[in-house]
């Protein structure tokens, strides 16, 4: 019996990426709000619901991506720029990647801070995760610095990924932006 392959190169995102993409960005907007407004996390911090939100939601973004990653291994969906010079498709390219970078590896920073400061992590009640490090664990409290770090540098490429689709759409009028809607092609 031979095996048939399942991998193709698609010129469109399927319905399953595009919900993926819209789903997963309201839910890190979300997350930003959420992590501004919960109190700073330092050695004497006890658990409270605005931190139990920012770990569970963390947890569900960290699963949805590793769903997206895999359907994206799955259903590769080449760049299309239309007339776009190399440095711009450059951009995008490097964007998308740090953005799937810093979603996948991120979390468990943010995590591995968590138990470190000795706050387990609960998923909406549902599930109590280990901890990943030891209480004060050095290594941890750097993790959790980084994990701040790279999410402010996520918030500023989100600025620059959402400035870029809407001049594609308003000023360049080509297909960027659409091919990504649910209604379009
Ligand atoms: C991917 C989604 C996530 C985003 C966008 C995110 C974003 C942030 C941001 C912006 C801060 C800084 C808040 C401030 O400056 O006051 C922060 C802090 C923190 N987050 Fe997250 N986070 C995510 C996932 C997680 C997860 C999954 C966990 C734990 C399971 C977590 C645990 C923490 C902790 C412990 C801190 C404080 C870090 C420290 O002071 O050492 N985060 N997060
Ligand atoms: C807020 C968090 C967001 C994240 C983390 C994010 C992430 C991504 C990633 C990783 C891709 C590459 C395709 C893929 O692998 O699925 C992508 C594509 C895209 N995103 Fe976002 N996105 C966000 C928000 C937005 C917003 C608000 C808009 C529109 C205003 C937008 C418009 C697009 C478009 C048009 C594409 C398709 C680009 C192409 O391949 O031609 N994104 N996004």
């Amino acid at each position: 019996m031979s095996s048939v392959a399942t991998t193709s190169v698609s010129p469109r995102y399927g319905s399953t990426a595009k919900w993926l993409h819209w789903s997963i960005a309201g839910l890190v907007v979300l997350q930003f709000g959420i992590a501004l407004l919960m109190p700073d996390i330092g050695p004497h911090t006890v658990a409270s619901t605005l931190i139990n939100l920012h770990f569970s939601f963390g947890v569900l973004i960290l699963v949805l991506m590793a769903v997206r990653f895999g359907n994206r291994l799955r259903h590769p969906v080449p760049l299309d720029m239309p007339g776009s010079p190399a440095w711009e498709r450059r951009a995008a390219h490097v964007t998308q990647l740090a953005f799937y970078f810093i979603l996948l590896v991120g979390p468990f920073l943010g995590w591995a801070s968590a138990s470190a400061h000795k706050l387990s992590v609960d998923v909406f009640g549902l599930v109590t995760l280990p901890a990943i490090a030891a209480p004060r664990a050095h290594w941890a409290l750097t993790a959790g610095d980084i994990h701040i770090y790279l999410m402010w540098i996520l918030a500023a490429l989100i600025a620059l990924h959402v400035a870029a689709a809407l001049y594609h759409h308003f000023l360049r009028h080509d297909g960027v932006l659409r091919r990504m809607l649910p209604t379009g092609e």
